[in-house]
């Protein structure tokens, strides 16, 4: 038996006796549990220091196991689903009473994906169960893509399935779906561009603004480093001593301490798998005090990018 398989037998161990454990998707970290144990869904909540108010997703392994966590999977919704599953895609629909209130935050509605990544789909295969799974970092704090990032932020849990860095970098984009209307929660790796070119004309988008979206838990700050975050037109400043800075296509005429570079050429994937990875090398860099970050346009996957580094930046942004 490989290492892989004895360890998702290990983690699957863990979760049956009602633990819990950390494993990798195609997007960033999960902090998984039984979904369907309330006592193991607590726990998350415990490590995490996460608020009772933000509902977790639920994480399946295939179709079929939709329909015993949620209603109303109309054939819009198994379209939606051959479309995007397994991938970063989140759907929020009507719960079925099986699922503990304590995952939806007591919601009548419960969000579900299945990952793109083989170590989370075999995982939740052998724990035989959904698994309830937010992003594996203290409440607030910077989104893993690594186990090490996992490990310094919560050295009390039970196990960490190591699946190197995550492919994707940024969460999944969740969107709720009644009828043939479709309203975006959270941006994410899929932009409602990706919907309406995959499945043209199926849906009604009743928003797609920053600004307008709504899922409970998306707070002003979030994903924040223990540092302070600058966003930054980098033309105009002058830095101070111990200034890293995030850039998003190369450039050479920078004079500070620590340059990282998330893309040669500003490609929003490029951009976006590296992020939350910038951020936590720069937070884990003794010699860096504060951090500077680049923009980018706020248009398709920008927008989810943007979304991120606004509410890692904004307990900065007033004193920029
Ligand atoms: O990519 C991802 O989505 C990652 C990986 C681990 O799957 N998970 C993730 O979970 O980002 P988390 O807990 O950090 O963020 C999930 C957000 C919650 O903050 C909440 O706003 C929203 O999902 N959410 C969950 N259930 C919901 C529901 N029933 N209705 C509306 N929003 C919901
Ligand atoms: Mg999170």
């Amino acid at each position: 038996m490989s290492k892989g398989s004895s360890d998702i037998l290990k983690a699957s161990e863990i979760i049956k006796r009602g633990g819990v454990v950390a494993f990798p998707t195609e997007t960033v970290y999960g902090l998984g549990a039984n979904a369907l144990n309330p006592i193991a869904v607590a726990k998350i909540f415990a490590l995490k220091e996460r608020p009772s108010f933000d509902p977790l997703i639920v994480h399946i392994c295939s179709f079929d196991q939709i329909s015993l966590v949620a209603e109303e999977i109309s054939p819009l919704v198994k379209e939606l689903t051959d479309k995007f599953w397994p991938g970063p895609l989140t759907i929020v629909l009507p719960k079925k009473s099986i699922v503990p209130d304590i995952v939806t935050s007591g919601l009548p509605t419960v969000g579900v994906r299945m990952p793109d990544n083989s170590i989370a789909l075999e995982l939740i295969k052998e724990c035989g169960t959904p698994l309830a799974a937010p992003s594996a970092n203290k409440f607030g704090n910077l989104s893993p893509v690594k186990a090490s990032h996992v490990k310094k932020q919560l050295p009390d849990v039970d196990f960490v399935l190591d699946g190197g860095k995550t492919k994707g970098g940024i969460e999944s984009t969740i969107v709720s779906v009644k009828g043939n209307i479709c309203t975006l929660l959270r941006p994410g790796l899929i932009t409602l561009e990706d919907i309406e070119r995959v499945m043209p004309q199926k849906f009604i988008f009743a928003n797609d603004k920053p600004e307008e979206i709504i899922a409970p838990g998306l707070l002003k700050s979030h994903y924040s480093p223990s540092k302070p975050l600058y966003i930054t037109d980098l033309s105009k400043i002058v830095f101070p001593e111990n200034s890293g800075v995030i850039i998003h296509s190369k450039r050479e005429d920078l004079n500070v301490k620590k340059i990282i570079c998330t893309s040669a050429d500003c490609t929003l994937t490029e951009v976006a798998a590296n992020l939350f990875s910038a951020m936590h090398t720069m937070e884990e860099d003794d010699d860096i005090s504060q951090i500077y970050i680049e923009s980018v346009v706020e248009k398709g996957l920008g927008i989810a990018i943007m979304d991120r580094v606004k509410k890692a930046a904004y307990r900065y942004t007033m004193s920029c």
